[in-house]
């Protein structure tokens, strides 16, 4: 049964830090079953609306995807003390809550060892939970493996976009982060014939008729940062902030950071479809100017499930532990492609029936399929 109330989340913690001091707050947005889940992220700018515009997020994301779920979120400020502390302090804090079926992962300025010490302070691990059944492998060998599932979701929801718009042949594409989503679309898409003409990272864009995705993806670093000193010869810099929003293409994959397209700048978008990898990449503003001027716009609650979703099978038992390393990933990725692609389309068709944002009818409708 769900348990999110239609006017806010079902509850919101205050932290304040357990044997040390901490500040931020953990919302749970809605209850399924008693679980929930969602990342913890931690920078210096973070507040609880922020935290809790993301968990509604996720509530979504498990809605869509069909997954027995609420959606939560963590947001820790970062104030620049000890770091191990901080996790420390945060895993004494939360330990009530992960024992009890609130499950905190990483997000934005966590790192999988941020996550190793908070989840051993608290005394959790997600293998074992009361009534569920023991997860046969530990928690870093299923999840790691499955980094690329996000980008894989977001490549899928691309192709599912460019097929509905009738066009055939190789499309033109930009993608603005280069990190671990926007690196695993882009060799996605190129791997299905398309062509990469635009990528940026936080530097700036590079442009060219044809960008060599592999040789980018070996000069740049773990943070998708580009390593500019040993760009190819052909291609093109251009470190004037969203120059990638003026590249003539046909899409436009956004996964760097929030609001990348906005009120502001939206009238720069030359690309007709756009698929959102990273959370809330365009604003509300943006995205009803868009909207008015002809774009399909795949918002991250479909395209970006890869990473949340492929946790939530493992939290809620789905996935078949049984099968074999390459055999278990192989499902994940399919099940991740196989439910983005159905809501990419069911999105496009309700689009293409009638005005107005096409999300709340297909959230109507995924909700009542889960709760039948
Ligand atoms: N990794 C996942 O599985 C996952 C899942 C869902 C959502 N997301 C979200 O998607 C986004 C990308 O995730 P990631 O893991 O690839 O992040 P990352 O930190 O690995 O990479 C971010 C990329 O964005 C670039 N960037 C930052 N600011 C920019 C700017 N102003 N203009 C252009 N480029 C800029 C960085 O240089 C880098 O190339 C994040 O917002 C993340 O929260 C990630």
């Amino acid at each position: 049964m769900s348990e999110q109330g239609s006017n806010g989340p079902a509850f919101t913690v205050h932290l304040g830090g357990s044997g040390g001091h901490i500040k931020g707050w953990v919302v749970v947005d809605s209850l399924v079953d008693g679980l929930a889940m969602g990342g913890t992220r931690m920078t210096a700018g973070v507040t609880k609306e922020e935290v809790a515009g993301l968990a509604r997020d996720m509530t979504e994301k498990f809605t869509l995807a069909g997954l027995r779920i609420g959606g939560a979120k963590a947001g820790i400020v970062a104030e620049g003390g000890d770091r191990g502390e901080t996790f420390r302090t945060f895993g004494r804090t939360v330990k009530p809550l992960l024992h009890g079926g609130i499950h905190l992962g990483i997000d934005m300025g966590v790192t999988p060892a941020d996550r190793a010490v908070f989840f051993d302070e608290a005394g959790y691990d997600p293998r074992y939970r009361l009534g569920a059944p023991d997860m046969p492998i530990d928690w870093r060998t299923y999840y790691e493996p499955l980094i690329d599932c996000t980008g894989h979701g977001v490549g899928v929801a691309a192709l599912t976009a460019l097929e509905a718009s009738g066009r055939s042949g190789p499309a033109r594409i930009v993608i603005q982060g280069f990190g671990a989503v926007g690196r695993a679309v882009a060799r996605f898409l190129e791997d299905r014939g398309h062509v990469v003409v635009g990528i940026a990272d936080v530097q700036g864009t590079i442009s060219a008729d044809r960008l060599p995705v592999a040789d980018l993806v070996a000069i740049t670093d773990e943070f998708g940062r580009i390593d500019h000193a040993r760009l190819p010869q052909h291609v093109t810099v251009n470190r004037e902030p969203d120059a990638w929003l003026d590249l003539d293409a046909d899409l436009l994959v956004l996964a760097a950071q929030k609001y990348a397209l906005n009120a502001e700048n939206a009238h720069r978008l030359r690309a007709r479809m756009v698929i959102e990898g990273a959370n809330i990449a365009s604003s509300d503003e943006a995205r009803e100017k868009v909207a008015a001027a002809g774009v399909t716009l795949v918002p991250g609650v479909i395209a970006n499930i890869g990473g949340a979703g492929s946790a939530a099978l493992a939290v809620t038992r789905v996935v078949p532990f049984e099968l074999s390393h390459e055999a278990r990933k192989q499902w994940v990725f399919d099940w991740v492609a196989d439910r983005v692609r159905t809501n990419t389309r069911d999105l496009l068709e309700i689009a293409a029936s009638r005005a107005g944002d096409p999300l709340p009818e297909l959230l109507a409708t995924r909700r009542a399929e889960l709760h039948r």
